[in-house]
């Protein structure tokens, strides 16, 4: 049932996917944020509902799919299988999955198409871009290869195709005082302002919002010869999947608004302008917050598919179980920025936090238990000072969890547990329950101290539940725990709730050990090195940790090279091979950058190049510097690459700097 008398809602959604037959971890970053925060909802009594789903429309998908052999729809039918295995995997508590191929979503998006052009927000003109007959595709200047298409690298034209407008200029000014108005709405304060400055305050042009050279896309209802774009499509599933427009409503008047729309930082602008103007125009409320959080990286870049960079979540989850990646993307990078992700971090943090500080807390209190006491708890009659401390630290967690979940500081919430784990190893070496064990007065007082640290143990396992769901019934379980009145977070009011005699049994390793250095060669084989992409991107949270100063800037050496020649290194798929005319000298460099470039279209540019940087050696070849690019999303919200180039008449062996 939906509407639970008493209790609150909280309606948390994540974007929906785009149908990608291996999402990597970065993926897994926003849904496991979500889960946590709905698990974390719900075990504090909250009525939360969790929608997460998948993008299954446009021209991509359409061509993927013929390249496979398959029709669209068979395509994403498999792709979405594999998607919902990987949540399960993951122990993601979704309570619904909307796929933009539904019915029940097409029939709610055809209907706030005609509504908006009804009365008048949506209107038809003409669009016009540059245009590839062949590919049957428009692309911005920024997309041509040397002035021709992308795809096919055949010329492309200037044209007009008919297409529906959405006047989101009407609606900037109203936006802007309403985002203002509303500093809650867009967080973290960065993307807010950014949204303002960038894209709000310059002003806004009115968005062409159907094609008619897409196929796989929604029909326009009254038009059909045009399908509705894919974000306006995407965008309406938030409300489509509660039932909006359709004859049951109970579940978007229940949970509509949304309390919190995570999404990652590169579509913030697609949730924080064209998102609210479509629901203002439609006269519905807007989502109470929607929070852009930072990317997971590898050398600084984003992880894709075409950089070769993605981590696999199912081979970690695999090896390392799920609460291990879900603890690693929770606890190790601060919401909102960027976090780097190593595999020497991850197994880093599964032995020192996993293993050590919570597992041998629990295995060395149970085993303590078994050899003193015949595995029997022993409850107290009197605690001391040094046993109230952690009482009383035990006592006040939960509310520390709490507070952090509900500012959204998820690694801050696991920290607070963490601390509690911490303060309970130390309490074991002050104690000494080794040498407690030697004599009767010992073991009398021993009794305290190991039913202290099970009880505080007993809350370190409910307070992980949202986080880690796996993780407390193992605990549980050696400690004897199994009714449920003894593991729910109100259970957590009074310390001294476990029984006497409840019998503990030790168990495996809740988190083995894992030996790094060994996991780390299997896990990443030296081939990976080569797809390094040429240079870091900027981090945009970029803090004054990260500044350097003139000096170290001056250290990089940048000159203008030319390229004679470029072709494909024999043996990869992802390395090109120059020769660069640098003025004074030749250069042969070598560059991961083969999915963006035919290499033929690279003869002749001018590029910018770090020539002071040590020679490495790939595929047997020596590369003699860096080419610079940069990585941008283009208007479709695919990943682009683009090298850096500068007009033919800076001579070759020019300084840049
Ligand atoms: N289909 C659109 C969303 C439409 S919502 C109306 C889309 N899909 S996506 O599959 O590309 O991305 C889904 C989510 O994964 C986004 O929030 C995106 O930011 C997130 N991530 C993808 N790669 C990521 C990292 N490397 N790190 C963190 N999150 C990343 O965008």
């Amino acid at each position: 049932m939906c509407n639970k008398p008493g209790k609150e809602k909280f309606y948390i959604t994540t974007p929906i996917y785009y149908p990608s037959d291996n999402l990597h971890i970065g993926h897994a970053y926003t849904t496991v944020i979500a889960d946590a925060i709905k698990r974390a909802k719900v075990q504090r009594g909250y009525d939360a509902y969790f929608l997460t789903g998948t993008d299954e429309h446009g021209q991509k998908i359409e061509r993927k799919a013929l390249e496979n052999g398959k029709t669209p729809k068979e395509y994403v039918d498999g792709i979405v299988a594999n998607i919902k295995t990987l949540w399960k995997l993951l122990d993601i508590s979704y309570d619904d999955y909307i796929r933009t191929t539904d019915e029940r979503h097409i029939k709610v998006v055809q209907a706030i198409f005609k509504q908006l052009y009804e009365q008048g927000d949506i209107y038809k003109s003409e669009y016009e871009g540059l245009y590839c007959t062949t590919c049957e595709a428009f692309f911005t200047e920024l997309q041509l290869k040397d002035g021709c298409c992308p795809d096919c690298g055949k010329p492309v034209e200037k044209t007009k195709e008919e297409a529906y407008f959405l006047r989101l200029s009407k609606y900037q000014d109203w936006l802007i005082d309403y985002i203002e108005a509303n500093p809650d709405f867009i967080q973290p304060v960065s993307r807010k302002n950014e949204m303002l400055s960038n894209f709000l305050k310059p002003g806004l042009n009115d968005l062409a919002v159907s094609r008619t050279s897409v196929n796989w896309g929604i029909p326009v209802s009254f038009d059909e010869k045009h399908t509705v774009y894919v974000w306006i499509d995407a965008l309406s599933n938030y409300i489509s999947a509660l039932g909006y427009g359709s004859e049951d409503t109970t579940l978007y008047d229940r949970y509509w608004p949304a309390d919190l729309q995570l999404v990652g930082k590169e579509i913030i602008r697609f949730h924080t302008i064209i998102w609210p103007i479509i629901l203002h125009a439609l006269q519905l409320p807007l989502p109470k917050q929607v929070f852009g959080h930072g990317w997971l990286v590898i050398n600084g870049q984003k992880m894709s598919k075409s950089l070769g960079n993605v981590i696999d979540p199912v081979v970690l989850a695999n090896k390392f179980s799920s609460d291990a990646v879900r603890y690693y993307l929770l606890r190790a990078v601060p919401f909102g920025s960027d976090g780097q992700f190593t595999y020497e971090s991850f197994l880093t943090l599964i032995n020192a936090d996993l293993s050590n500080t919570l597992g041998n807390l629990v295995s060395r209190t149970v085993a303590m238990i078994e050899k003193y006491f015949d595995a029997k708890v022993q409850v107290p009659n009197t605690y001391l000072d040094v046993d109230k401390v952690l009482i009383n630290l035990a006592l006040a967690t939960p509310a520390k969890v709490t507070a952090r979940v509900n500012e959204l500081l998820i690694p801050q919430a696991l920290e607070e547990i963490w601390n509690l784990c911490d303060h309970c190893n130390k309490y074991i070496d002050m104690t000494e329950p080794w040498v407690l064990g030697k004599t009767d007065e010992g073991k009398e007082r021993l009794k305290t101290v190991l039913y202290v640290l099970a009880e505080s143990i007993r809350f370190i396992a409910v307070l992980l539940a949202p986080f880690l769901p796996n993780t407390p019934g193992k605990i549980f379980t050696q400690l004897g725990i199994n009714e449920t009145n003894t593991q729910n977070l109100d259970s957590l009011q009074n310390f001294g709730i476990l029984k006497e005699d409840t019998v503990v049994q030790k168990g495996e390793a809740i988190f083995p050990r894992v030996d790094i250095k060994a996991e780390i060669a299997q896990l990443n084989p030296e081939k990976k090195e080569e797809t390094k992409p040429s240079k870091p991107e900027k981090k945009q949270d970029e803090n004054k940790a990260n500044t350097i100063g003139i000096d170290d800037f001056a250290k990089v050496e940048m000159k203008v090279g030319k390229v004679i020649t470029c072709e494909k290194m024999e043996n990869s798929d992802k390395l090109l091979k120059f020769v660069l005319d640098m003025g004074s000298e030749q250069r042969t460099i070598l560059s991961g950058i083969a999915k963006y470039y035919n290499p033929q279209d690279l003869v002749g540019k001018h590029l910018i190049v770090v020539t002071n940087l040590a020679p490495r050696k790939m595929r047997g070849v020596e590369s003699q510097g860096m080419i610079l690019s940069a990585l941008h999303m283009d208007d479709n919200n695919e990943e682009v690459l683009t090298v850096l180039t500068v007009a033919d008449a800076v001579k070759n062996g020019a300084e840049v700097g």
